[in-house]
């Protein structure tokens, strides 16, 4: 994938372009394209299959994902405006969402997070001890992955034997490119085992409940009605794409930063007061997530006469690298001291487990490198990232 787009005219009298969110690319060549529109346009017309707009201007991309009642969360995928499927509480607008928040709220707290602290430690160690001793690895098949899927099902309560199917899962959910899966064939499967596995989860806490979070959701009333069995499971399955490889991607950045930032290394070696800061300046830089929301009514946004009914994708992006809001915006700066990032979004549907993510990155760099404080990226390595959201697809580092 190169980094410009294809220009396909116009439309509309907004620039067009054959843009396609899903194709993956060289690594960094997302966010090169990102700042590369950014500088020239507001907001473009992205002529793939249905078409929909692209806000790349970053103050009108914030006000949109705030603005539910012009930019509905009906769907959420900018190639799908009638999707069959539904995400709770992703897809869901106020005041039936704002139910579901101050419910999921209590288990996603920084409280109930904090209390989690040791148990996330553990198994962080765990998992560095044993490639610390060895001197190098696929640090995402390794760690990056594991760590922060082990942390999610034992939130969700579910079986810790069933973490290598997740990781397959996941795999071929979410990172299957067109050239391995053209029919999306693996896709499909993956999606329908998923589906199968979490209900057969949520059968099984109706019989007999547990102290887990799926066993305390069947307790909860939203409009004054017990959640149904489709519901529960159309929250298992957001959970599943929302809490499953973002972490992981969030790792792969931080890993490959530090990697290829080694005076960056030693200044949080020397003041671990820093690994806080490099944490969010990482997510910052590296923004991976692109929202969608469907336009409620004609509107203009980004420069672009919106429809009621169209679909509008608003990148983080082009909000988090905005030359307007930073200085340097493409750089990770550990002086920097006011941040205000927008990489878990904005608006009501900010990111629930921001609390968690925050956690568990904050130990991972911090255990990484009181164990592992040396490392580059192996020579030979066509690195590469995915696309939709956008990770590093593998990542070899060698270390002493
Ligand atoms: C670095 C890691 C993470 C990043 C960057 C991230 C980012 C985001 C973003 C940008 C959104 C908003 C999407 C939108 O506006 O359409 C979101 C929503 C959400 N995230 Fe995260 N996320 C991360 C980790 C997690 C984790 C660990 C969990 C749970 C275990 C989680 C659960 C959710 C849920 C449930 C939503 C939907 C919230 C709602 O619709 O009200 N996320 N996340």
């Amino acid at each position: 994938m190169s980094t410009t787009l294809e220009p396909d005219g116009t439309y509309e009298g907004v620039p067009a372009y054959c843009y396609d969110n899903t194709a993956g690319g060289p690594i960094g060549s997302h966010h090169q394209r990102w700042d590369d529109v950014a500088a020239t346009h507001s907001g473009f017309r992205s002529s793939i299959a249905r078409g929909f707009w692209v806000v790349t201007e970053g103050t009108a991309v914030q006000e949109a994902l705030q603005d539910w009642r012009t930019f509905s969360s009906t769907s959420v995928t900018a190639l799908d405006p009638d999707p069959k499927f539904l995400w709770i509480p992703e897809m869901l607008d106020p005041p039936m969402h704002t139910e579901w928040r101050r419910l999921l709220g209590r288990e996603f707290s920084p409280k109930a997070v904090a209390a989690r602290e040791p148990e996330i430690r553990r198994v962080a160690v765990e998992l560095i001890d044993q490639l610390a001793q060895t001197d190098g690895a696929d640090v995402l098949d390794g760690f990056a992955r594991r760590f922060p899927t082990t942390i999610f099902l034992r939130l969700m309560g579910l079986p810790e034997e069933d973490l290598e199917r997740f990781l397959d899962w996941v795999h071929d959910v979410l990172h299957l490119s067109y050239e391995q899966d053209p029919d999306r064939s693996r896709q499909f499967s993956a999606i329908q085992q998923v589906s199968a596995y979490f209900q057969e989860q949520i059968a099984l806490r109706r019989e007999a409940p547990r102290d887990d979070l799926l066993s305390r959701a069947m307790t909860w009333r939203i409009e004054g009605k017990p959640i149904s069995d489709r519901d529960l499971h159309a929250f298992c399955v957001l959970m599943f794409m929302a809490g499953l490889d973002t972490v992981p991607i969030a790792v792969g950045w931080v890993l490959y930063h530090f990697a290829q930032h080694p005076e960056q290394r030693r200044a949080i070696l020397a003041d671990q007061a820093l690994i806080a800061t490099s944490v969010e300046e990482i997510l910052r830089v590296y923004s991976f997530v692109i929202p969608a929301r469907k336009a409620t009514r004609d509107v203009t946004v980004g420069g672009c006469p919106v429809r009621a009914g169209e679909m509008v994708m608003l990148p983080l992006s082009v909000s988090n690298r905005d030359p307007r809001r930073y200085d340097n915006p493409r750089q990770v700066d550990l002086a920097r001291t006011t941040s205000n990032h927008i990489a878990f979004g904005s608006g009501p549907h900010r990111c629930l487990g921001s609390h968690l993510a925050r956690l568990e990155l904050n130990v991972a760099v911090e255990e990484w490198h009181r164990r592992i404080p040396d490392y580059r990226v192996a020579d030979g390595q066509d690195l590469r990232e995915t696309g939709n959201m956008y990770g590093i697809t593998s990542l070899r580092l060698e270390w002493t």
